[in-house]
């Protein structure tokens, strides 16, 4: 906890039969969520869908995973965080899905005001990565010191491999 801050680490993940790790009881997001939460003194909190029908198999997620996305669905989820408002930091953990967020993740990010929280994101993936290095800057220092501004561009660029 830094500053007496409250951490959510709410995640989206999968057991079951995943790519390169065989038939799993604990998902690889779920394991890096429970880090987080160690590490921040965070309230974990799953996001899991109402009626759960993913398929087991890594093939047959897959395809459903991809009718899911292609229809745009916005699966409903069991239970909603309690007391959203006492938090002002949020991690968001999912596994890459067809390059993209399962769908009940963007369920959850619909479902919560999230003005004025810190929001981090962080995924598990096979190879396609997911989440960039974000970059903020201060409206002024892009208006009134561009050299700064141009520095502080360059160095996160950089960090990009530009
Ligand atoms: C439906 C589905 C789609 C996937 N798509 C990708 C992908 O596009 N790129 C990638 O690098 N990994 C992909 N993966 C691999 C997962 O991101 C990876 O195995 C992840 O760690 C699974 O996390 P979990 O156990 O928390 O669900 C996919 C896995 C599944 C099940």
């Amino acid at each position: 906890m830094i500053d007496n801050k409250k951490v959510l680490v709410a995640y989206f993940s999968r057991t079951d039969e995943q790519y390169s790790v065989g038939n799993i009881t604990e998902g690889n997001t779920a394991i890096i969520a429970y880090m987080i939460a160690d590490k921040t003194q965070g309230n974990l909190f799953e996001i899991k869908v109402k009626n759960d029908s993913y398929p087991k198999t890594y093939h047959a997620l897959t395809e459903y995973a991809r009718s899911e996305k292609q229809s745009h669905q916005r699966p409903e989820l069991v239970q909603k965080v309690e007391n959203f408002d006492q938090y002002d930091t949020i991690f968001i953990g999912y596994p890459n899905w067809c390059g993209d967020m399962p769908m009940p993740v963007y369920t959850f990010l619909e479902s919560y005001d999230f003005a004025n929280k810190d929001v981090h994101h962080f995924c598990t993936h096979e190879g396609s990565g997911g989440v960039k290095e974000g970059f903020a800057i201060y409206g002024h220092t892009a208006q009134k010191n561009r050299v700064e501004a141009d520095k502080k561009v360059s160095e996160w660029l950089k960090t990009l491999g530009y």
